[in-house]
């Protein structure tokens, strides 16, 4: 062998050999593909060897070409075989990393639940329509008549500065509680009648943890020949027992308000320690609990009903403070806060 022939043979041995090393050490596509053009490619290793075929004869032309053309092929179908390990490799890598179960249930909507006021609401509702109560509503934008005047409550009366008013611009204002659905009603369904109106009511009141500017109230009225305390007292036990799951004591007091003659403020015994005297009664053994009394001759009047024939008796419950006595809520801010940690527990 000539020493031409000699060199180009050692040159293709130790070129394979250092491409194969390349290629065992080579950990991605990349170096794969360096690999290759550095061995094979145009201007490769390989292709510098065969520019030197011209200094070998004819024969020695034939071997060489034939061991370097085996080391080509030996050399392309190595890395084609190490680049797809490698992609075979990668593309598991990725499957593993973007399984799914699909046999697992599926997360869906997270359903909601009903607010605490509208559960105590609707409760209350069931309990007053099963005693023949119609549930009535009315605007939350107010006027001036049904909200006061027509409630016995005249302009220049110091009752009007009980409740600090949000006023509209056009002279009517944000219904500071329920009471003015008493005179609708009588307007629109007529003695004898039996009513509740829930809704939202609003005062301008400094906001703390037992007041706020916008909460619940539901308001009741009975009117109908001779309808007395007793009936008010009949119906306001049958409510809090319904409401409190159980017998409840109660006692009325003295209370005034414009649109009831007598009114009443409506005590519970205690339900926490049954009367003896707690934090939560302030040791008195009572809990206020709502206004009430018999329908002012005035408000019959306004509503269309003739005192002389027809009484009745209304009360006003406050549903956001209900609320917070049957969950334990210490804080009115947390019904309207929109934290839903506190919402999910109902
Ligand atoms: N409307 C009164 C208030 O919000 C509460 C009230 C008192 C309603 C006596 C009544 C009632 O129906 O008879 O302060």
């Amino acid at each position: 062998m000539t020493d031409a022939a000699l060199l180009l043979t050692n040159q293709i041995e130790l070129l394979h050999s250092i491409a194969i090393e390349h290629l065992n050490a080579a950990t991605t596509l990349e170096n794969i593909e360096a690999v290759r053009v550095e061995a094979l490619g145009r201007k490769g290793k390989l292709a510098e060897i065969s520019k030197q075929f011209g200094k070998l004869g004819a024969e020695e032309r034939a071997s060489i070409g034939k061991l370097l053309n085996a080391a080509k092929q030996e050399l392309e179908s190595k890395i084609e075989g190490r680049a797809a390990a490698l992609q075979a490799r990668v593309l598991d890598a990725r499957l593993d990393s973007e399984w799914v179960d699909l046999t697992a249930p599926a997360p869906g909507v997270r359903p909601g639940s009903l607010h605490p006021v509208t559960k105590v609401q609707q409760e209350l509702e069931d309990v007053f329509v099963s005693m023949g109560f119609a549930v009535l509503d009315g605007p939350e934008v107010e006027s001036e008549y049904y909200n006061f005047d027509a409630l016995n409550i005249p302009a220049d009366h110091p009752a009007r500065d009980m409740q600090d008013t949000f006023w509209v611009k056009d002279g009517r204002l944000l219904r500071t509680h329920t009471s003015p659905v008493q005179v609708r009603g009588l307007e629109t369904l007529g003695p004898p009648l039996k009513m509740i109106a829930p809704g939202r009511v609003f005062r301008n009141e400094e906001v703390d943890a037992s007041h706020e500017h916008t909460f619940y109230q539901l308001e009741g009225m009975m009117v109908d020949h001779d309808v007395s305390v007793a009936h008010l007292i009949y119906f306001m036990k049958t409510l809090l027992s319904a409401i409190f799951h159980r017998e409840v004591t109660v006692r009325l007091r003295p209370g005034f308000f414009p649109f009831v003659e007598p009114g009443f403020e409506l005590d519970i015994q205690c339900l926490i320690c049954g009367g003896a005297g707690c934090a939560v009664c302030k040791q008195s053994g009572w809990v206020e609990l709502l206004p009430c009394g018999l329908v002012h001759p005035a408000v019959l009047r306004a509503g269309g009903a003739d005192p002389e024939e027809w009484s009745g008796f209304a009360f006003g419950l406050g549903l956001t403070r209900l609320a917070m006595m049957r969950y334990g809520i210490d804080d009115i801010r947390l019904f309207t806060g929109g934290d839903l940690r506190f919402l999910r527990q109902f």
